[in-house]
């Protein structure tokens, strides 16, 4: 049966150059067009998983602001449930300054405004009733995502974590996790270990099983995801596309992993899934505007 998804998270607007090469300090060069777009992990991670035809419902805080009202009419429009979307009275909503170069690589400074202003008053015991699985990255209060963990686990609530962006965090984020979903320097600061080969991938994820975590996906960029869990444990590869612009990749992977696995699906299943849906993502630009729907990946073919 299809289960409700929570996020909790953060919304932004996203101001955007595609550059040639990142300008090294106190250098000026000249890029691309500029591209305004919806974006903030959370609010990403909701319009994939959305847009995949997951029940969602999604938590955050923006300004009050063209910014903030430009952003909750384009969740309304994806059939995201905004009732517990909050607006600051004092802060700007979360605006996020970022490169693209070539290769599709980004930079990205964040200006997280109102973002850091959602704290556990503004939400609700309500936000959470009939949700089966939740979702959390780092771009709102720790404590607000701590404090939800918690939540979670008094209610059986099936809590993900995709720690991003990296942060040293207490055995008390991690103690209830269903599932924890760093990528590869987020792994690092966390665990102290290299993600240098798959020995040092197993070593990250003991780190995090003895922390309490039960299941973990390190995700892999191009190269894919290495996964840990009960009933499978290895590489996951990622389909070979030509990457224009890897904005928001991290975030579209969580949001189809959560689609897949409310629907029942097995963490391996939901892998290759949230793979293949992230893949297409790099091959355009932005970040929400970038996470496809299901007859994209339906009609998906990578390259060979
Ligand atoms: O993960 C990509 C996102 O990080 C961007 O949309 C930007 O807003 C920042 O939150």
């Amino acid at each position: 049966m299809k289960q409700k998804v929570l996020i909790i998270g953060s919304s932004n607007t996203d101001m955007v150059v595609k550059t040639e090469l990142f300008p090294k300090p106190g250098e000026t060069v000249l890029g691309g067009t500029f591209l305004m777009n919806p974006g903030g992990k959370g609010a990403n991670q909701a319009v994939a998983a959305a847009r995949l035809g997951a029940d969602v419902r999604f938590v955050a805080k923006t300004g009050n602001d063209i910014f903030g009202k430009q952003a909750r009419e384009g969740f309304a429009k994806e059939g995201i449930d905004i009732r517990f979307v909050s607006e600051s009275p004092d802060l700007a909503s979360g605006v996020a300054l970022i490169t693209v170069n070539a290769q599709g690589q980004n930079e990205i400074v964040v200006a997280s405004g109102a973002n850091m202003d959602l704290h556990p008053a503004d939400i609700p015991d309500e936000a959470f009733k009939q949700a089966g699985l939740a979702l959390f990255q780092l771009e709102i209060p720790a404590q607000t995502v701590q404090w939800a963990l918690a939540k979670c686990a008094r209610q059986q609530v099936r809590a993900i974590l995709n720690p991003a962006p990296a942060m040293r965090l207490g055995p008390e984020f991690l103690r209830d996790l269903y599932l924890i979903t760093p990528n590869e320097t987020e792994t690092e600061l966390m665990t102290g270990i290299a993600v240098v080969s798959e020995e040092a991938l197993q070593k990250a994820a003991q780190y995090f099983f003895a922390q309490g975590v039960q299941n973990v996906i390190v995700t892999l960029g191009s190269k894919g995801i290495y996964l840990a869990s009960e009933n499978f444990t290895g590489i996951i590869p990622a389909p070979v596309v030509e990457a224009v612009d890897s904005t928001a990749a991290g975030d579209v992977f969580n949001g189809a992993l959560l689609k897949a696995l409310a629907d029942g699906e097995t963490l391996e299943r939901a892998s290759h899934f949230a793979c293949r849906a992230a893949a297409i993502s790099v091959t355009r630009m932005g970040a929400q505007s970038s996470a496809p729907y299901q007859h994209e990946l339906d009609s998906f073919q990578e390259h060979a």
